[in-house]
């Protein structure tokens, strides 16, 4: 989660005796949370809420300098990880779960499958449904049944090599108990901790003095994530198999076959699983399971439920990060009361106000909980929430607790209504702005007018720029990101590739010496040295990843990929927006034309590029990188490259699995008709955009030919 700006209404009010106890506080309250970060790597708050703590210490020594000593944590720079892992890259990307909360999104669930897979109403589709296991997701690879490789998520594509550890795993077999196996299999499930395991472990790591975690899952984290094999063996860890990633055949051709196949291999697999046949099933399935959930001996968050039949799990295939064949239906969120001590407001990358409440600290489902979101002033309206109020709040799993109601009751007197702000809280006090839809409608954001000029937008750019998903540059998170920027060292992204050879004549704030990266405390001649490296490491970069990095409001991976691919190449995107621009409105067609491309971003895209501002700060970032060109489609198909618009009602396959099959097949699939259009596969009920692509000329296809044609 990208961290935000804060600000307190309340640090001007501390008396000086108070500033430094509460001074004093936080520097404990964020070593441990570096603690958990770094070394646990168990995080029990989002950045979001480090950064608060973070600002609200720095707010306090900018009241008060003398508090900023050599000890200050503001005067260092990081906290080196402790336990450092080998990176691996699955051969089967780990994907994510979509949610599903009420009932009604189980229905459409199926809904969407049947559609998806054309089923008729009563064709049955079977069901696999488990507990879903609040644990962390691991992969295992057995190459001729032995275990070679155990490895994390990570991003989904890359995760962390844990291998020593997890062999210390008994759940985890080191060799598959059967003597025909494939010769690659790649077992993926869930390493959890049971709860009395948790509690044992935490009374005694509490009489060492030792680390205590927050919940099972955070332990069972920081259990596997040890450099000491010796200590994860022994940290009672249990592990389900429930999916699996490479695999050079396949043993069975239904879920439930493959739970058995690997119960047969020697893993434990989840005894609560259950066959569902209809959507009454699976909602029965889920009261039976939260019936129990206290009686389990291990977490669980929800219930998975999987289509069994593996021919349609391949066929449904997924989107984005998510399985179309699979979903988590969610237990209600955990409830708890507790008292508002603060208001404060975060600055997000495109400028949009967030208030959020300081709680006192409650354990909500066995975390602690010091922050809930309040979403927009609206909402602080709407349930006229009041510092000092008493609050109900609810937390779901990940998800940033919230505040469901104020307790009327509790009220003390007296207190006034939280005021909507009319300023930016940066040092610029820029003034805010409510936003407008697209439609014209006042929307409920409030929004920092500044721009790039507002240094708190500045700042979450370039953290946003940094990110895992954008420029993904190793050793220079957020932490550092802020540290430059408050130098002046880095004040756009192009001045991180210059940073190497300004090295040596950077200042420092407040001071005219020459300074170096490596003089600086908590960085030395090898991290130095290493961060220049990951620098020049992404000198190189994917279209769709720099355009992502850009930070343009509404274009988010999925829309960077979809601009990517349909320009091929940065100096096409670049033009093809300075045209949009200067309102060129065959650009506008284009544009429009691009799959999963609308008014939205169009919109957003015009208005980004329109600002010479933005365009400088983008030529001197092209002056520093090479962006390399869109991966280009599959080029041994009779359709790659070619672009194809679906109209009229198609018979053999849904709209969205024909589109699928297309891009597998390296086509673009586009949404209206034009000069650029290849194919047009016509169904029955076809309108005006087959009219349109005989005036074009464009090859009319039915929907047997298009079939023939992709053959
Ligand atoms: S199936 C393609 N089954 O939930 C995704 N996941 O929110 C296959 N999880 O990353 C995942 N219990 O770590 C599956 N019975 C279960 C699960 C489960 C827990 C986790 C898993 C995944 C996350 C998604």
């Amino acid at each position: 989660m990208a961290s935000k700006h804060t600000v307190t209404s309340s640090v001007a009010a501390l008396t000086g005796k108070q500033a430094k106890v509460e001074h004093a506080r936080l520097a404990a309250e964020i070593g441990k949370h570096d603690r958990l970060y770094y070394q646990e790597n168990a995080p029990i708050i989002s950045d979001a809420e480090y950064d608060a703590l973070r600002r609200r210490y720095e707010a306090i020594e900018a009241r008060l300098p003398r508090l900023r000593t050599r000890e200050s944590l503001t005067q260092r720079v990081g906290a080196a990880p402790s336990a450092r892992f080998a990176k691996v890259r699955h051969a089967v990307p780990m994907l994510s779960l979509d949610n599903a909360f009420a009932n009604g999104d189980v229905s459409d669930f199926v809904g969407r499958i049947r559609r998806f897979l054309r089923l008729g109403e009563d064709d049955e589709i079977v069901f696999a449904a488990e507990p879903k296991i609040d644990g962390l997701s691991m992969s295992l690879r057995y190459e001729d049944g032995e275990l070679v490789t155990g490895a994390t998520r990570g991003d989904g594509t890359e995760g962390e090599d844990v291998t020593a550890n997890v062999k210390t795993l008994e759940d985890v077999p080191q060799h598959l108990k059967r003597r025909a196996v494939p010769k690659v299999c790649e077992v993926r499930g869930e390493v959890y901790m049971t709860k009395h395991a948790f509690l044992a472990l935490n009374r005694r790591q509490a009489d060492i003095g030792g680390q205590v975690f927050a919940n099972p899952r955070n332990s069972a984290a920081g259990s596997l994530r040890q450099k000491d094999p010796a200590i994860t063996a022994s940290r009672p860890l249990g592990f389900f198999a429930y999916a699996w990633g490479e695999m050079t055949e396949m043993p069975a051709d239904t879920q439930s076959g493959m739970a058995e196949w690997f119960a047969s291999c020697g893993f434990k697999t989840n005894p609560l699983t259950k066959i569902c046949r209809s959507i009454e099933e699976l909602l029965a399935f889920h009261r039976e399971i939260e019936a129990q959930r206290a009686t389990l001996d291990y977490d669980i968050d929800g219930v998975v439920y999987k289509v069994d039949r593996i021919d349609w799990q391949e066929r449904l295939g997924f989107v984005s990060r998510s399985p179309r064949w699979a979903i988590a239906h969610k237990f209600p969120a955990e409830k708890a009361l507790t008292i508002v001590d603060d208001i404060i407001i975060q600055v997000g990358r495109t400028g949009a106000l967030t208030p959020v409440a300081k709680l006192r600290p409650v354990t909500v489902g066995g975390v602690l909980v010091q922050n809930a979101t309040l979403h927009n002033f609206d909402e602080i309206a709407r349930l006229d929430v009041r510092i000092g109020d008493t609050v109900r709040i609810q937390r779901a799993g990940d998800v940033i607790p919230q505040v469901l109601e104020v307790v009327q009751e509790k009220r003390p007197p007296p207190t006034k209504p939280y005021p909507v702000p009319r300023h930016c809280p940066c040092p610029l006090r820029t003034d805010v702005e409510r936003e407008k839809t697209i439609t014209g409608e006042e929307g409920a954001v409030l929004r920092c007018t500044g721009g790039l000029a507002c240094p708190y937008q500045e700042i979450e750019h370039l953290k946003h720029f940094v990110s895992r998903r954008a420029f993904d540059i190793d050793g220079l998170g957020e932490k550092q990101i802020e540290f430059f920027h408050e130098q002046g060292w880095i004040n756009e992204p192009a001045d991180i590739f210059t940073l190497e050879v300004r090295n040596g004549n950077l200042t420092l704030k407040g001071s005219n010496e020459k300074a170096r990266l490596e003089d600086m405390e908590g960085y030395g001649e090898t991290s130095v040295r290493s961060l220049f490296n990951a620098i020049a490491a992404r000198r190189e970069i994917a279209l769709e990843r720099f355009i992502y990095a850009l930070g343009i409001r509404h274009v988010g991976e999925t829309t960077a990929v979809a601009l990517a691919r349909g320009h091929g190449s940065w100096s096409a995107f670049y033009k093809a927006c300075l045209k949009l621009a200067k309102d060129d409105e065959e650009a506008r067609r284009e544009m429009d034309a691009l799959d999963q491309i609308g008014d939205t971003v169009i919109e957003s895209l015009h208005n980004y590029f329109a600002e010479a501002h933005n365009l400088r700060r983008i030529e001197r970032l092209a002056a520093q990188v090479t962006v390399r060109n869109a991966e280009k489609p599959r080029a041994d198909s009779a359709i790659a490259g070619k672009t194809v618009v679906f109209t009229g009602t198609l018979e053999r396959m849904a709209r969205e699995e024909a589109k699928a099959a297309a891009e597998r097949l390296g086509a673009k699939v586009a949404g209206s008709v034009s000069a650029k259009t290849d194919y047009i596969v016509a169904g029955p009920g076809a309108g005006s955009k087959l009219g349109r692509a005989r005036e074009l000329g464009v090859t009319i296809l039915s929907e047997e030919e298009w079939a023939k044609l992709i053959r």
